[in-house]
This record gives structure tokens, C-alpha cells and sequence, in this order.
């Protein structure tokens, strides 16, 4: 039997992260940047488990209201991994203190924009040159904690169910 369970990142799962991080990403982040990001109080890293091994992540800072969500991956192993990871950051912005969630994109990575557009991030700007050769889309979902948002990452929840 397969278990599966999205919970907190521990020390044990950074090579996996790691790895995955240098074959999704044209500019990964290294193990030091990992270390650096969880060394830190105001990130919150989950990991996608499934028997053990680790198959997506993702993140968020949050600093005041907002959370900033600071990266999304999904192996694809998981039926709609990203989808289940965006429902447990929003709960992890919610829970410390956020009402508003932001983020970049790449302008051309335009899976990633659809996934967080179900979760109401709209697209508010461009941020030139964020990357290496790309510009960056500024997304935005804001008052996170209303009814209206909740209504929806209800509607979301029961999709995935
Ligand atoms: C972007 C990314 C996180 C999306 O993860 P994912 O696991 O594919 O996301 P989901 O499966 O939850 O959502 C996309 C799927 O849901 C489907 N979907 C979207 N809305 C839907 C809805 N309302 N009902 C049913 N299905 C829906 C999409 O069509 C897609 O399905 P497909 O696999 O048949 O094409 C993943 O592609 C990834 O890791 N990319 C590389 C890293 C990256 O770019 N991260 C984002 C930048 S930080």
C-alpha cells in the first residue's frame, strides 16, 4: 500500500530537494541556499512524501499580511500534486498571520500561472528581468482569510478529495 502525506521538510530531505530542485529549475537553488531558507524563521517548507521518498515541495515567507510564495514543484507522481501543495501553503499562510498571498512566475511558465490562477492569484505586474533572460509575472490573491477565498479553496479542496 501507498502512503502519501504533504509535512513538514526535515534536514534528512535536502539531498532529495536538492536533486529535484537541479533537474526542474534552469537556475536551482543549491544546498547552501536551501540551508540558508530554512534557517530561517518567517519560511515554511513542506515536502510531498510518498513511501518515504520525496516527490514535490514548496514554500512560502511570510512577512506581515503577506505570504510570498517562494516555489512549487510537483514530480507529477501524486494526481494533482500542485494543486494539493498550494491548499497547504494557503492553510500555512493562514495560520501564521497572513491575509494576502503573492508570488513570481516566469511569464512563459504558463502551468504554473494556470495553478495559481484556480487559487485566485491574479496577475498585477511584470517584474523585468527577475530571471536570468525572463521577466517575472507578479501574481496576487489578497484577503485570503474572507469568505469568498474560503469558499473557494473549499470548492478546490473537494476537486482533490
Ligand atoms: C507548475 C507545477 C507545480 C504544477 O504541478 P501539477 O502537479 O502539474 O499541478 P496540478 O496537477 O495540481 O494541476 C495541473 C493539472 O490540473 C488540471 N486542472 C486544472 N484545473 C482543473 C480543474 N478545475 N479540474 C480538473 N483539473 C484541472 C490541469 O489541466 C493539469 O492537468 P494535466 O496533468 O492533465 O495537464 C508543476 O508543473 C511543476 O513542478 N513545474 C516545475 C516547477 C515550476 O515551474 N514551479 C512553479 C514555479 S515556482
Amino acid at each position: 500500500m501507498q502512503t502519501f502525506v504533504i509535512r513538514p521538510i526535515d534536514g534528512d530531505d535536502l539531498d532529495a530537494v536538492v536533486a529535484i530542485e537541479a533537474a526542474t529549475y534552469e537556475q536551482p537553488w543549491s544546498a547552501a541556499v536551501w540551508a540558508d531558507e530554512l534557517s530561517q524563521d518567517t519560511r515554511t517548507y513542506l515536502v510531498a512524501d510518498v513511501n518515504g521518498d520525496v516527490v514535490g515541495y514548496a514554500g512560502i515567507m511570510v512577512v506581515g499580511e503577506d505570504a510570498h510564495v517562494t516555489t512549487v514543484v510537483s514530480s507529477g507522481i501524486v494526481p494533482r500534486l500542485g494543486t494539493r501543495l498550494m491548499l497547504e501553503l494557503v492553510r500555512e499562510a493562514i495560520e501564521a498571520g497572513a491575509e494576502h498571498l503573492t508570488l513570481e512566475v516566469r511569464t512563459s511558465n504558463t502551468r504554473a500561472q494556470e495553478l495559481y490562477r484556480r487559487f485566485g492569484l491574479a496577475p498585477v505586474g511584470v517584474r523585468k528581468h527577475y530571471y536570468r533572460g525572463e521577466d517575472a509575472l507578479i501574481m496576487w490573491a489578497h484577503d485570503i482569510t474572507g469568505r469568498e477565498y474560503q469558499e473557494r479553496i473549499t470548492s478546490i479542496e473537494e476537486e482533490v478529495r
